[in-house]
Formats: C-alpha cells, sequence, structure tokens
C-alpha cells in the first residue's frame, strides 16, 4: 500500500484495539540465553534429517554447485536484476486486455469498471500453470489494489464515482488466461476459449461443513450456498485432479458498517472486521459489504476457493472445510495413506499454523468432490524439544459445531491453544523428502501484544524473537515419513537478520550472511529438483537494521546444507510474490506486485511512467533449465 495507506496489519491494529499489552521481558531473557541452542539446532537439524532424505540425486548435486548460478548484489534500482547468463521479459500487466475488444492499457484514465473486467488484474500474487489439451494456461491470483495507483487519474487518489469503486471490483479476484512461447517469447493468448476473469462480483458455491449454515445466510442469499466473488487473493494451491486454490487473505477490509453505533460481534472483530473498510468505499455502491445491513455477509469470505481451470463456465467453490481465516496459501500433498493433506497460514500477528486432512483418499479419475468437503483441521502446536503436534479441530475438542469451526476458524483454534505465530505465509514441501516449510514473515507483537483474540504471544520455539523485524522459515519433518502423523519434529531453516550491523539473533542464523541477507520472507516454493525459492516482502529502506538488504528479492536455499544463494533483486517498491514453471521448466514466471508501493518506480519501464504489477518470465541465454 502507499504511503497515505498503512499496511493491512497496521490498519487493523488501529481500528480493532487489542487487549493489554503484556510484559515478556523474562521471557525475553530466556530466549536470548537460548542463543547457542539456536544457532546449534539450525545446523543439527539441516543434518539429522538429511539422514531420512530419499533424494540422493539432490545430495550428489549439492556435492557440486546446487543453486547454478551466481549470486546477486542487493540493490536498490528500479528494474529486476538477474545472474549473469539470465534474462526476463514481460509476459502481461495490470490494466493489460486479455481479449482483443478490450482497450490498451491506458495511463490516463487508469481504464474502467468495463475495460478492467476484460483486461488482467491488479497486484497479481499466487499462480499457477496447467496444461489442458496440449495449451497452456496461467492462473494468478489479484490480490488487491493500491488506491493512488488505480486512482491516479484523480487528483484525490480514491475512488470519485461508482465506476471507479466498480473498477477496483474488477481488478480484484483471479485471472485466467492461456500462453505461448514463439519468437517474441511468451504471450498471452487473447481471445482463447480458456480466459476468464473472476472478479469480486463473479458466483460462487459455498460448499462444506458451513453450506446453508444460518451464519451464511442473507437477504440474497437465504440457503446460505451461493456467494458473490472472490478479493484480496494472495498464494495458491493445485490439487492432484487439475484445479487451482485461491486463497482469500485480508478479505475483512472490504466491509464498513453505515451505523457507527452498531455492535460489531467478537466472532467478526477477531478478523478485523471494524466499522471503516481500507478506502475502497465498496459498501458505497455494494450494500452487502455493509455490515450494519447484512453481518452474515463476512461470513462468506476468507476460505479457499477452487476453480477449475479447464473449464471457463464452471463454478467456483468455496470450500469451508478448509477454515476460514486470512489464508496466504494451500500446499496439498498426499498423506502415506492417500489422504489429501493442505497446509495453510493464518497471515497475521499471533494467529496459527493449520492443516487439513481428508476423510477419504484421492484416487486417481474417482469422483474428487469430497476430498475437499470432508476431513478435519488441526492447528499446529510446536512444543519442547523440537517436537509439535497437530491438534484437531472437533466437536469433541472445541465445544463447537462442524460448521461453526469452518466459520470461526480462528475462534476453534484459540480453544486448543495452538501456537500462536509470527504470521504464517506460504507452506511449500519438499518433493524430495517428506517435509515442509513456512516462512514466518516478521511480527512486531511478538512477545508484547497478544494476538486479536486475547491468546499470549510468548518468545520462544518457533517464534525466537521478541519485536521480530525480520521473520524466519520454519521446517518441520513428520513422524514416520507420513504427512497424515499428528506429530512431527521441528527446526528452523533460517532465521533473517542483519549480520553486519545487528548482535545476538537479530542478527539471523548461520546461514544468514552479508552476501545474502534478506528481511520478511513470504511466498516459498520448491521446484523439481528439490530447491526452495524463497520470495521477500519486506522493509526496502536499506537503512539502519535493513542496511545491505535492498529491494524485495528472489532467493535460493539448499535444504540439505541451510545455504541460501540470491537470485533476484526487484523493481522500487515492488514486491516479489507469485512463481510457477513452464511445463518444460525452461522457464521461470515471477510475479512482480505493486512497483511504487512506499518508493516511486515506473516498472515495467512501458513508456508509460505507470509503475504496474505484473508477470515476468525468466529464462537462461542458453535456454537451459531454470528449475
Ligand atoms: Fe498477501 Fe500474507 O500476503
Ligand atoms: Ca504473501
Ligand atoms: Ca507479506
Ligand atoms: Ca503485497
Amino acid at each position: 500500500m502507499n504511503e497515505e495507506q498503512p499496511s493491512f496489519d497496521d490498519f487493523d491494529e488501529i481500528h480493532s484495539v487489542r487487549p493489554e499489552d503484556c510484559d515478556f521481558d523474562e521471557v525475553l531473557e530466556q530466549a536470548l540465553s537460548r542463543r547457542g541452542f539456536l544457532k546449534g539446532t539450525i545446523t543439527l537439524g539441516a543434518g539429522a534429517f538429511l539422514t531420512s532424505t530419499s533424494g540422493l540425486s539432490s545430495i550428489a548435486q549439492a556435492a557440486e554447485d546446487p543453486f547454478g548460478f551466481d549470486p546477486v548484489e542487493a540493490n536498490s534500482l528500479d528494474s529486476v536484476t538477474l545472474p549473469p547468463g539470465y534474462q526476463w521479459q514481460s509476459l502481461v500487466h495490470w490494466g493489460d486486455p486479455l481479449w482483443s475488444d478490450g482497450p490498451e492499457f491506458d495511463p490516463m484514465t487508469r481504464g474502467t469498471a468495463d475495460s478492467q473486467a476484460r483486461a488482467f488484474g491488479d497486484n497479481n500474487d499466487g499462480m499457477a500453470i496447467f496444461t489442458h489439451e496440449g495449451r497452456t494456461i496461467l492462473v494468478a491470483n489479484n490480490e488487491y489494489s493500491n488506491l493512488n495507483q488505480l486512482y491516479g487519474n484523480r487528483a484525490s487518489g480514491r475512488a470519485e464515482t461508482t465506476d471507479d469503486i466498480a473498477k477496483a471490483k474488477a481488478a480484484h479476484g483471479v485471472s485466467v488466461f492461456e500462453i505461448q512461447q514463439n519468437d517474441n517469447g511468451w504471450q498471452v493468448v487473447k481471445d482463447s476459449p480458456f480466459n476468464r476473469r473472476i472478479t469480486s462480483d463473479s458466483e460462487m458455491d459455498l460448499t462444506g461443513p458451513a453450506a446453508g449454515h444460518d451464519l451464511l445466510k442473507t437477504a440474497d442469499d437465504p440457503t446460505g450456498t451461493k456467494s458473490l466473488g472472490t478479493w484480496n487473493n494472495c498464494g495458491q494451491g493445485e490439487t492432484p485432479w487439475g484445479t487451482y486454490l485461491t486463497c482469500e487473505e485480508n478479505f475483512n477490509g472490504y466491509y464498513s458498517s453505515s451505523d457507527p453505533d452498531v455492535e460489531i460481534a467478537p466472532e467478526l472483530t477477531r478478523y478485523g472486521i471494524s466499522f471503516v473498510d481500507w478506502g475502497y468505499g465498496w459498501a458505497k455502491v455494494d450494500e452487502r459489504f455493509d455490515i450494519s445491513k447484512h453481518p452474515n455477509e463476512a461470513n462468506r469470505s476468507g476460505y479457499v476457493v477452487e476453480i477449475d481451470p479447464k473449464d471457463p463456465n464452471s463454478t467456483p467453490k468455496k470450500r469451508t472445510a478448509l477454515g476460514r481465516f486470512k489464508h496466504e496459501n494451500a500446499e496439498v500433498v498426499l498423506s502415506k495413506s492417500g489422504r489429501i493433506i493442505v497446509y495453510m497460514g493464518d497471515d497475521e500477528r499471533g494467529e496459527f499454523l493449520y492443516r487439513y486432512v481428508s476423510d477419504k483418499t484421492y484416487i486417481q479419475g474417482d469422483d474428487h468432490s469430497d476430498l475437499l468437503n470432508k476431513g478435519t483441521l488441526y492447528a499446529a502446536r510446536f512444543i519442547k524439544h523440537q517436537i509439535g503436534e497437530w491438534l484437531a479441530l472437533t466437536p469433541e475438542t472445541t465445544g463447537m459445531t462442524r460448521a461453526e469451526i469452518s466459520i470461526h476458524t480462528r475462534l476453534a483454534a484459540s480453544k486448543v491453544k495452538a501456537t500462536t505465530m509470527d504470521r504464517p505465509e506460504w507452506v511449500a514441501v519438499n518433493p524430495n523428502k517428506t517435509e515442509a516449510y513456512c516462512a514466518l514473515t516478521n511480527n512486531k507483537n511478538r512477545g508484547r501484544k497478544p494476538n486479536r483474540g486475547g491468546d499470549d504471544t510468548p518468545v520462544g520455539g518457533p517464534n525466537p524473537r521478541r519485536k521480530n523485524l525480520y521473520g524466519q522459515i520454519v521446517r518441520w519433518v513428520p513422524h514416520n515419513n507420513d504427512h497424515g502423523s499428528d506429530r512431527f519434529d521441528w527446526d528452523l531453516f533460517a532465521m533473517a537478520g542483519n549480520p553486519t550491523n545487528q548482535e545476538g539473533l537479530y542478527a539471523g542464523s548461520d546461514n544468514i550472511t552479508s552476501d545474502n541477507m534478506f528481511n520478511s520472507p513470504d511466498g516459498l516454493a520448491f521446484d523439481r529438483s528439490g530447491r526452495l525459492w524463497i520470495q521477500t516482502d519486506g522493509k526496502t529502506s536499506n537503512e539502519g537494521r535493513f542496511e545491505g538488504m535492498g529491494n524485495n528479492q528472489m532467493l535460493v536455499g539448499d535444504p540439505q546444507t541451510g545455504e541460501i544463494r540470491r537470485f533476484m533483486v526487484g523493481p522500487n517498491g515492488a514486491e516479489i510474490t507469485g512463481l510457477c514453471w513452464s511445463p518444460d521448466q525452461r522457464t521461470l514466471f515471477v510475479g512482480i506486485q505493486h512497483p511504487g508501493e512506499k518508493s516511486a518506480s515506473t516498472f515495467p519501464q512501458d513508456g508509460t511512467g505507470v509503475p504496474r504489477s505484473g508477470i515476468i518470465a525468466v529464462t537462461r541465454e542458453d535456454g537451459g533449465l531454470v528449475g
């Protein structure tokens, strides 16, 4: 968001005051005294896990150079920097039409509601590639809009007309479009039958335990089974049956109240729903965003939505069994017995890490419709000696019905006393080994304030730093090498920090050096060879505690050794988020989100002068594999 707009979390804190601060100085001292233990842990953990790997080829590769590229230095340039031998091109940017009857992006007007509905959405985030009938379909989330850029045609930098607000609603959601590679590189295939825009007004089915529940019923939908739209779509997931999962994150920021005296239920304030929205003003044109008139509407967002990119006429399905929270991404993997496991983070300070386990097993070619509707949610508890456990959220453990657990998931996880985390972002599962990683991006409230539900946020375990400015990556290995196991071992793969001008835990773990330092890990994904790609969404001042880190970036980590190397640096003000590979692994698609947010940018330098989010295609000059 721009300077005038506070960050999502800051906005929520200002408008939804938390319980009293706690004094955790004593806990802080204990954490610092464990420094040696933690440092040793990172090394020991990697070594211990090495023995259980099945990726023998990866070990052999590690003996050479597991990275295959020279590290890129941190910088604050308004461009994309890649290692020697790599190149990039723009694929698509905000406002580019997906159909030939849509106008080209107009830097003066920044488009209209109509043009936006025919064009690539704004602030792209998670994405995935699908192949179908020999075609390549890219699906990308369009998370939110920077108001001063979306409304750069208005002196106020804010919506001034009904059409302005409708434009924002069309800029959110998901973009589905075919791409192909020719002599000029990768291009969008305009007018492909697979091209589709899903916006905040598209019809969706509500499915799973909460479907039809009274809490989901509204004046427009007395059945509680049909909702309109998806917004603030952050990370993604893919199912083994070839569908896309889009994750609704900061859904709360779009609701407001026209009645300043209405009482907002604690079940809504837990999610940051308040009297004011984040400046979007959607309730002015669409009454369902007015919580004083339609309080149940807010219960119909905050889900994982399944989309079939192969069928442009299919109705997206909100999967309430996967819980309602500020969903980051949805990493899908099979348990040993073939159950569907979905790992999910709830990205807010002091919220939880979740796992879903389907009741039935996945059998290729069978009917999959129940696999994301019938199952059990779990929340993670990290306990002593680097052991953790998954706590089932059931009527027995929570005193809530299955439907209530699906809707008020945060309350259910609080009841079982799951571990409050430093903002869980993406989860990624290693394809070569039974282990998972989650980026805990940062948490300035760690050890200082409880979460919104009043749960303590003590320093310790996978959240070892008070006022955590840098973030860390936690890793867990399920017992019995089975993602279906209810217990796991864990360690920290990396603790970001500044080894140049900070001390103790704030210097970071041993694998953070002056050459690779970064802050606020966010996007995570493994490539086929088992390398972990890490994207950042952090402070880019390059000053003080962040000196030497430069702009947001993408790095690659070696899960065997813990070594981390910087691969890419993004343009000014941009977050690097979203990545996927072409089917032949020779192109890496990377999301450049909100260039110009908090610092001036003209990326992608297309002559318009307007900074525009977009997707770039990264290739090697020699045509080799990128992943
Ligand atoms: Fe949309 Fe938590 O990032
Ligand atoms: Ca993110
Ligand atoms: Ca983030
Ligand atoms: Ca962002």
